[in-house]
């Protein structure tokens, strides 16, 4: 394998992603002005909405925080719109909804582990159910015309993998994807992603599916390893995009042979640009936006050097961070900006 085309675009159904590099989905993080900003940073060849209960929209079709998720727009092409849930037929009417709303794909969620959405058999309880889980995404295959993928953990209980079981029976109830975050649900966020599940994944099912690896990807390097290890079809990368947005382009120049990227991104800029996005797209009330944002902004290491690797933070970069926790509206955020540009600049 060269590792200038280590991975290839692809087709899910008939739409291309170029490059085969994903954004992961992030309840509260990845809204339409954070998809956005990813897309503008460029080399990222899918995005995917936030988590959307399946329940809530056949039980309460009109609840706002769920209607406030259906903030995807053809300017974000391609991108996948992902519900959860554990009953096949809410699945099922859940998907045409969002189907009929615009989604060219839609996503099954068996990945969360949190106890709001695992305790109630949904998310990554799933994978501790695989007749349930199979017949969840054959109903959603049935349900819409779109294509369908699903997003896994290795599997619930750690060294009890079930994830390779579980994508044969997807693979054959028609899903074209699975991405596989290599952690237990039962680990949350410990220990370190085992990408021998993701190998194991494309080995028994990469002649009918695409396979897409996810979990601790921080860097060009790790990603390199990931591919080799998995030989996947994809990378899909959360928590660092986060905290920079704009690592696409560089997985992009090692993996898929596209040009070393030229811009020498500034952190501070780019979370400029977020709030911006943000307040042209989220349509919800100023107090409710720049509280989110907070929470979304907090991952930028503003006032870390240029090239920081994992160091610990400057003191500049707590002292960013304090500030930051305090703002209450968009003028404070833009105070805020002006004055760590003025730090920094000393
Ligand atoms: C704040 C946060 C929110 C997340 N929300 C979702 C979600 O809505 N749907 C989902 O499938 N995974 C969700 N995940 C899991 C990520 O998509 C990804 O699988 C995980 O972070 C591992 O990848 P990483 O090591 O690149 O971060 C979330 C992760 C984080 C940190």
């Amino acid at each position: 394998m060269t590792t200038e085309t280590a991975l290839r675009p692809f087709r899910i159904g008939d739409i291309l992603v170029d490059p085969p590099l994903l954004l992961a989905p992030m309840a509260g993080h990845t809204n339409v002005a954070f998809r956005t900003l990813v897309r503008e940073l460029g080399s990222c060849g899918l995005v995917c909405s936030e988590l959307i209960s399946s329940h809530v929209l056949t039980t309460n079709p009109q609840s706002r925080k769920t209607r406030d998720l259906f903030d995807w727009s053809d300017r974000e092409w391609p991108f996948a719109v992902q519900l959860f849930g554990a009953d096949p037929a809410e699945m099922a009417h859940a998907a045409r909804v969002v189907e009929s709303a615009g989604a060219p794909i839609v996503d099954i969620n068996m990945g969360c582990w949190v106890p709001k959405v695992a305790k109630k058999g949904c998310g990554a309880a799933l994978l501790d159910n695989l007749p349930l889980a199979t017949e969840v995404v054959q109903a959603v295959v049935e349900a819409v015309q779109v294509p369908v993928t699903v997003k896994v953990r290795a599997g619930f209980v750690p060294g009890q993998p079930t994830a390779v079981d579980f994508a044969c029976g997807a693979a054959k109830a028609g899903a074209k994807l699975v991405t596989v975050h290599g952690r237990y649900a039962k680990q949350g966020f410990k220990g370190e992603s085992d990408h021998t599940i993701a190998a194991r994944v494309k080995e028994a099912v990469g002649d009918r599916m695409l396979v897409v690896a996810n979990g601790d990807i921080l860097d060009p390097h790790s990603a390199r390893e990931i591919v080799e290890q998995t030989n996947c079809d994809g990378l899909m990368v959360g928590r660092e995009a986060l905290r920079r947005p704009w690592i696409f382009a560089q997985l992009a120049h090692t993996l898929c042979g596209h040009p070393p990227p030229n811009e020498r991104h500034r952190p501070l800029s780019i979370a400029r640009r977020q709030v911006e996005l943000t307040e042209k797209w989220v349509k919800k009330p100023e107090k409710i936006v720049v509280r989110e944002l907070r929470g979304q902004l907090l991952p930028y290491r503003l006032g870390a050097p240029t090239h920081y690797r994992n160091e610990k933070r400057a003191p500049l970069e707590n002292e960013l961070r304090q500030l930051l926790v305090k703002v209450q509206t968009f003028e404070d955020l833009e105070n805020f900006f002006c004055h760590a540009e003025t730090r920094l600049q000393k």
